[in-house]
């Protein structure tokens, strides 16, 4: 079976406190966009993984530059890997460890997805593992118990097991569909994104450390996102983008607020960062539009792509 596992945009993301397990509690709104890794699960005796980098147009196309940067691939292409670090092979152990079955899978990832770029790639990879394990197991768990699983691999997995606009928060371990999101006209488009990536590459738990400006509660965050998002209203999305992380982020790597400024002089409505960055987001008024400026941002040797938010 093949799944496409779609990378995530953090609309609004809201750190709320320092946790005593020294995680963060967090409340977001994490929307799926159309970029996203094919994942194919094969019936198999062991759990293997293939990654398969396109040929060099998927993620290899990131230009890593910086500081404590390299080619995530390594250069490699079409590589036949068996690692434990994995976060679909770990999901795939996860499932095998909850089923209590021995069997294994042969995972084939053809990575589009920027890797370690605040997009949620490697999440999504393994909540499509878990997704996918489920059915061909025939397990029957139901949505929302995988997703609280998937804690246990990721922060982020458990939003992208659950799939659709999902209102996340805790560490990231508890999910729901963002109320109103889903109910939309079925008909209506999604939102027009231009994604944009300055190649550096920013670690997580680099960017929660140096994070040290807990603000106080703000519910009008995601209250307006909410209002915006289910009137469909693209320009009310980018006046309500938020990233606490985004100062923080900005001041280990300038390159990040440079290229959201970019994003937005190139002509979109608004633009933020995803996640712990590095990579930025801007809100297009439409699909040509979008296009547009991910063509120029290209240009300018700027890593860039137009999606369209996904249900
Ligand atoms: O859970 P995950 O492995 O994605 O988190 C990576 C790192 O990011 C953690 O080790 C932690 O330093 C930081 N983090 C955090 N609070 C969260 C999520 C992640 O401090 N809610």
């Amino acid at each position: 079976m093949t799944i496409a596992a779609h990378a995530k945009v953090n609309f609004t993301l809201e750190v709320l406190g320092v946790r005593p397990d020294g995680y963060h509690d967090l409340r977001s709104a994490v929307v799926p966009v159309s970029l996203a890794d094919e994942v194919t699960l094969e019936p198999a005796d062991e759990v293997t993984l293939v990654m398969d980098w396109c040929g060099g147009r998927g993620a290899t196309a990131l230009p890593w530059r910086s500081r404590g940067t390299r080619d995530p691939t390594g250069g490699t292409r079409d590589t036949t890997v068996e690692t434990e670090d994995n976060l679909a092979v770990r999901a795939a152990r996860l499932m095998q460890r909850v089923s209590g079955k021995n069997d294994g899978v042969t995972i084939t990832l053809e990575k589009r997805i920027p890797v370690g770029g605040g997009l949620g790639g490697g999440s999504a990879d393994a909540a499509a593992v878990m997704n996918g394990l489920n059915e061909m197991w025939g397990l029957g768990m139901p949505r929302k118990e995988l997703a609280t699983l998937g804690a246990g691999i990721g922060s982020d997995v458990p939003a992208l097991v659950l799939g659709g606009t999902v209102l996340m928060e805790g560490r990231g371990e508890r999910v729901d569909w963002l109320d109103g999101c889903e109910t939309r006209d079925a008909r209506q488009d999604g939102f027009h994104l231009v994604l944009a990536n300055p190649g550096v590459f920013c670690s997580t738990p680099e960017i929660f450390k140096a994070f040290d400006t807990p603000l106080p509660n703000r519910p009008e965050i995601l209250y307006n996102m909410r209002l915006a998002m289910q009137a469909g209203d693209g320009a009310a999305v980018a006046r309500a983008l938020q990233n606490d992380l985004e100062t923080t982020a900005t001041r280990l790597y300038p390159e990040i607020e440079a290229a959201r400024q970019r994003l937005e002089a190139a002509g979109c409505l608004g633009a933020s960062m995803s996640g712990s960055g590095a990579t930025v987001f801007g809100i297009a008024r439409d699909a040509a539009e979008a296009g547009r400026i991910a063509r120029e941002l290209e240009a300018e040797d700027l890593w860039s792509v137009a999606v369209e938010t996904v249900r």
